[in-house]
């Protein structure tokens, strides 16, 4: 679907809502500055999460740790500008909310206020409910983020698939009730089991979007430089690559390097 006209329709929490009601799967990419925000947008995406992967492929850090709230409010200012219709959800970058409620509901504000953004993704479970709950209250959106917790990667030591055993699978489901219960409008499930992922889909009324958790929930996510093959020395089996931008991408700076040593460009054509 493109979006070509000027009366469109924001995609608000409750409209996601409804389109798990109805059973409509929902799409939503990353996206962490203008130009790639209106491309996604133009092209009809439901959802565009400003994530804390921008430490990875837009900073070049190991982990989404270094990554602060001033960067997430940058880049997150920078695709609102870029789009008309989805959801724009940014994520709470890690220090931002795990020392009190007053840190996590200061840091959300902020985003909302300062980005112009939706609502704000949150890592965590039931340790994190109350914050979170505060920050609802305020009248800031959540959507909640289980399973594979990148944040939590100093304590977890590894990005493996989570929630493989019971203990872990029936917290998670536990989690992910207590997150619809204190009011979260969508879940992110991160690389779990497929039959884990539905069973929690299927239990909860909020839309429940998987990356590496299979089909049966209600909408996927992906980051937006891993699916086009920007970023190629990432290939988990989850990945599925739309196109080879990384290949593309170095054919044509290598032609316009050659260009400009041998004069072909400008030509007559490309000058003043
Ligand atoms: O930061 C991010 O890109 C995310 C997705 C992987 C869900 O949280």
């Amino acid at each position: 679907m493109s979006i070509h006209n000027e009366n469109i329709k924001k995609i608000t929490t409750s409209v996601l809502l409804k389109m798990k009601a109805e059973g409509e799967k929902i799409s939503m990419l990353t996206a962490y500055d203008y130009s790639m925000a209106s491309i996604v947008d133009q092209a009809g995406m439901d959802v565009i999460l400003v994530g804390d992967s921008a430490g990875n492929v837009m900073s070049g850090f190991s982990s989404t740790i270094p990554v602060t709230l001033d960067q997430m409010i940058y880049h997150a200012q920078c695709v609102v500008r870029g789009v008309k219709r989805a959801h724009v959800v940014v994520d709470m970058p890690f220090g931002s909310y795990q020392c009190c409620h007053t840190d996590g509901v200061r840091s959300a504000i902020r985003i909302l206020k300062e980005s112009g953004a939706d609502s704000v993704k949150i890592e965590g479970g039931e340790e994190f409910a109350g914050t979170i709950k505060k920050i609802i209250d305020a009248g800031v959106p959540v959507m909640g983020h289980l399973g594979l917790m990148p944040q939590s990667i100093n304590k977890y030591g590894s990005y493996a698939l989570r929630a493989k055993d019971d203990t872990e699978a029936q917290k998670l489901i536990s989690d992910a009730k207590i997150l619809q219960h204190i009011g979260c409008y969508g879940l992110v499930l991160e690389k779990i089991p497929a039959a884990l992922a539905k069973q929690v889909a299927d239990s909860l009324t909020i839309p429940v979007i998987g990356i590496g958790a299979g089909s049966g929930v209600d909408g996927q996510v992906l980051v937006l430089q891993d699916m086009l093959g920007i970023n190629n020395g990432f290939s988990p089996k989850f990945l599925r690559r739309y196109a080879n931008l990384y290949e593309d991408i170095s054919k044509a700076v290598g032609s316009y390097i050659d260009d400009v040593k041998s004069v072909s460009f400008p030509n007559e054509n490309e000058q003043y």
